[in-house]
C-alpha cells in the first residue's frame, strides 16, 4: 500500500440525491406533477396512470427534504462534505414542462439551497434531470420519443444557467441516460410498445433525442456560463461484466453486451455512434430520425466529463438475451462475489476495473457520482445503529478508487449515494436504506423523519477528514 498515490488535494467528496427521492412537498410553491409521482412500487413496478386516491406515492413526501434542507445540509457539513450532488426538479420550474415563464417560487427554493450549500464550503453538482420529467411531457408526447421535448428542455437549462451559474460548476444533463433500456419510464419518460424491433427504436430514439439535448445543453454553457462543467452521467454498473467462462463466444458475448453501455460514452465523449452501432440497427431493423445537423452538433459539443453510478457487476455466456446495459437482471450470479440483501454482487476491484477502462477509453475527467449499499439498517435497543456492511463496502469500494488513481485515471470526485435515507428509486422502498444518516420512516409512510446518526457517519467524516489518507 506505500506505493499508493494519495487523492488528489481538491478530490470532491460528499454524497448524491435526487430530488423526486428526498425533497417531497411534491405541490409544495406551484410544482407539477413529474414521473415519480405517480409511482406506488417504484420504477421496476411501472406507474399508475395517474394520481389514485388513497395510494401511497413514496415521492409525495419522501423524507421532507423541501423543509427540512438546512438542517440535513448541516449534517452533510458535520462529515466535511466538500462537495454535494442534487437534481433540480424539473415540474418545480416549468410545471407542465411547458410554460414560457419559470416558476419563481421553484427557483428561489434551489437559490436558497445553493446558497445554504456555499456558506458550508459544498461544491454543487447538479443533475438537470433525474428520472423526474414533468408528467404531462410523458402523457402528452411520449418523453423523449418525441424531439418535442429538445426545445423544452433546453428553455428549462437556459433558466438554470442564468439563474444559478453563479454558484454551480458542475452540471450533469440526464441521470444515468442509458438507464432507458431497462427503465425507459424514469430514464426516459415513456412506455416502450409493439415488436422487439419497434420498442428498440423507441428506446434509441429517446437515446438519440437526449444525445441532441446534451449536445445543445453543452453549447449554449459555453455561451451563458463560460467556466461551467457539463458532464454526462450513465449508469457503469455492468460495463464491469465479466465473461462468466474463458469460452471465446462467451467472451465475445460479454463485449457485445459491454458495448451497450460504451455506446453511449462512446456517442456523447467522443462525438458520434461508433462502427459497431451499425450492426445493432441492422440486427434489431432500427428505424430512427437521426438528422446531419444533429450529428454535427453532437460532434462539436462533447461533455467536459464523465460520471457515472457504480454499485455491482455481472456475469455472461453466450446466447443470454441482452436487454440493454442496465440492472444487473440479466446476468448470472458470479460465484466469486457477496451478494447484498436486495441481490445485488458487492465487487470493489470491479470499480477499479471500470474506472481504468473509462479512462482508456475517453481519456477524460471521471466523476464517481453514485456508489452505496442498501440496507435494511434497525435502530438497536441502544439507540444506536451498527451497519458494518456500509461501513466495509465505502471502505472497500474507495481503497479500489485509490488503486484506480494510483493506475493513472483522472478521477475528480466521489460522491456517496444516499447519505441520508431516501426513498429506493428502483422499489419505492424505504427500508432499503443508504444513508450514513438514519431517517424514521417506513415503506408505509409511517414515522416521525427524526434524524440519527448511524455508526458509519464518523467513519466518513474520518475519511474525508484525512483526504483519504485513513484507508
Ligand atoms: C441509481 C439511480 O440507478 O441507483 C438512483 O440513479 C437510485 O436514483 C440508485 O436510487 C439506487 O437504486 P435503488 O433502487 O436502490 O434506489
Amino acid at each position: 500500500t506505500d506505493k499508493l498515490q494519495p487523492f488528489p488535494k481538491n478530490f470532491l467528496w460528499g454524497g448524491a440525491i435526487a430530488a423526486n427521492q428526498a425533497e417531497g412537498g411534491w405541490q409544495a410553491g406551484g410544482k407539477g406533477p413529474d414521473i415519480a409521482d405517480v409511482l406506488p412500487h417504484g420504477i421496476m413496478h411501472g406507474p399508475d396512470a395517474q394520481v389514485e386516491p388513497g395510494v401511497h406515492y413514496p415521492s409525495h413526501e419522501a423524507i421532507d427534504f423541501y423543509h427540512r434542507h438546512t438542517a440535513d445540509l448541516q449534517l452533510m457539513a458535520g462529515m466535511g462534505f466538500n462537495a454535494f450532488r442534487l437534481s433540480i426538479a424539473w415540474s418545480r420550474i416549468f410545471p407542465t414542462g411547458e410554460e414560457t415563464e419559470p416558476n419563481e417560487a421553484g427557483l428561489k427554493f434551489y437559490d436558497d439551497l445553493f446558497q445554504e450549500m456555499r456558506s458550508l464550503g459544498m461544491e454543487p453538482i447538479v443533475t438537470i434531470s433525474h428520472y423526474e420529467t414533468p408528467l404531462n411531457l410523458a402523457t402528452k408526447y411520449g418523453g423523449w420519443t418525441s424531439k418535442k421535448l429538445i426545445p423544452l428542455y433546453l428553455r428549462y437549462a437556459k433558466v438554470l444557467f442564468e439563474r444559478f451559474g453563479q454558484y454551480v460548476h458542475y452540471w450533469l444533463t440526464f441521470n444515468e441516460l442509458n438507464g432507458v433500456h431497462l427503465i425507459p419510464w424514469a430514464a426516459g419518460a415513456f412506455l416502450p410498445h409493439g415488436t422487439e424491433s419497434e420498442r428498440l427504436s423507441q428506446i434509441y430514439q429517446a437515446s438519440h433525442n437526449m444525445f441532441v439535448a446534451t449536445a445543445a445543453t453543452i453549447k449554449m454553457a459555453r455561451e451563458i456560463v463560460p467556466d461551467a462543467q457539463v458532464g454526462i452521467m450513465l449508469t457503469m454498473s455492468n460495463a464491469a461484466a465479466y465473461p462468466a467462462t474463458p469460452k471465446p463466444a462467451d467472451v465475445f458475448h460479454t463485449l457485445t453486451y459491454q458495448r451497450r453501455t460504451f455506446l453511449y460514452g462512446d456517442v456523447e465523449l467522443r462525438g458520434h455512434y461508433p462502427k459497431y452501432f451499425d450492426r445493432i440497427v441492422r440486427d434489431y431493423d432500427l428505424h430512427l430520425d437521426i438528422t446531419p445537423a444533429e450529428l454535427q452538433l453532437i460532434a462539436d459539443y462533447t461533455a467536459d466529463y464523465l460520471a457515472f453510478s457504480y454499485y455491482r457487476t455481472t456475469t455472461f455466456t453466450a446466447g443470454m438475451k441482452i436487454l440493454g446495459d442496465t440492472g444487473g437482471l440479466t446476468g448470472k450470479k458470479n460465484p466469486y462475489l457477496p451478494t447484498s440483501a436486495w441481490g445485488w454482487q458487492i465487487d470493489p476491484e470491479g470499480l477499479r476495473y471500470v474506472l481504468n477502462i473509462l479512462a482508456d477509453r475517453y481519456e477524460k475527467p471521471l466523476m464517481i457520482v453514485e456508489n452505496g449499499l442498501g440496507v435494511a439498517d434497525e435502530v438497536g435497543p441502544d439507540g444506536r445503529i451498527h451497519d458494518t456492511e456500509r461501513m466495509c463496502y465505502l471502505v472497500d469500494h474507495l481503497k479500489a478508487v485509490q488503486e484506480a488513481i494510483t493506475d493513472g485515471c483522472d478521477v475528480l470526485g466521489y460522491t456517496w449515494w444516499g447519505p441520508i435515507d431516501i426513498v429506493s428509486a428502483g422499489t419505492g422502498e424505504m427500508k432499503k436504506r443508504y444513508g450514513f444518516i438514519y431517517v424514521d420512516k417506513d415503506n408505509e409512510g409511517r414515522g416521525d423523519l427524526h434524524r440519527r446518526k448511524k455508526d458509519s457517519y464518523a467513519l466518513y467524516r474520518d475519511i474525508i477528514q484525512s483526504n483519504g489518507a485513513l484507508l
